[in-house]
């Protein structure tokens, strides 16, 4: 048994807003009869559902993509503002949305779904799944300053949990974060009197970008989902 607005969007046809747009303007028939009510259940097992006369079916497949993020783009599900979205790198069929997030500056690994489950899991901090990043800072990395990120500062009010850090060259670092604040990698550095210049994730857990090519996606098979969680 499922809302009608979910049953909609999880056939992959648009978003649950979209559905409930489309059940508000008499689109949406249950077995035969427009509904206009949000608040009607299906029953997936034996409700025909159609919009604008087509029946629809729940796609119970669950697909899961790799893509990598060029800068430029920014990670929403609904942009009114026409900026260039990572969404719009995937050209498929099926409705997916980012786990998580990157900033428009900040390229590389970012993975679409469309198992909420999935998605969940992997942001949940307890699980503590281990994201990392190659940063470029502005200046040479002392000592001091990986001892501090490494075991926490405070980025506006909230200190970061333990970091795994190491130096590549004088002035980048790489560095695993299980944590997901919004553009944590960027104030944890700027905490420390470093400003990040290039901010690049390669990896979620142990599944890398590898030489995925930038702005192309694609699917991940069974053993790359096990990685995340290894
Ligand atoms: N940290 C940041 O600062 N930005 C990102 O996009 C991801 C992590």
């Amino acid at each position: 048994m499922i809302r009608i607005n979910k049953y909609i969007s999880s056939s992959g046809v648009c978003s649950r807003r979209k559905a409930e747009e489309y059940i508000k303007n008499g689109k949406v028939k249950v077995n035969g009869k427009v509904i206009f009510d949000l608040a009607t259940i299906i029953d997936e097992t034996k409700d025909i559902v159609m919009l604008n006369n087509n029946v629809i079916k729940i796609n119970n497949d669950k697909v899961y993509i790799m893509l990598n993020k060029p800068i430029g783009y920014i990670t929403t599900n609904n942009e009114q503002f026409g900026r260039k979205c990572t969404l719009d790198l995937i050209k498929e069929n099926i409705r997916v949305f980012p786990i998580g997030r990157l900033d428009m500056d900040t390229e590389g690994l970012l993975l679409f779904t469309n198992d909420g489950e999935f998605s969940n899991k992997l942001m949940h901090p307890k699980n503590k799944i281990y994201k990392t990043y190659i940063v470029k800072l502005n200046k040479n990395v002392t000592k001091d300053m990986i001892f501090r990120l490494t075991h926490g500062v405070d980025i506006g009010g909230y200190i970061t949990k333990e970091a795994k850090v190491r130096l590549i060259a004088k002035d980048i670092i790489e560095i695993k974060i299980s944590e997901g604040k919004n553009r944590q990698v960027r104030k944890m550095c700027k905490a420390v009197g470093l400003k990040v210049l290039n901010l690049k994730r390669i990896s979620i857990g142990h599944l890398e970008l590898g030489n995925l090519k930038l702005g192309t996606y694609r699917y991940l098979k069974k053993e790359d989902l096990k990685k995340i969680f290894e």
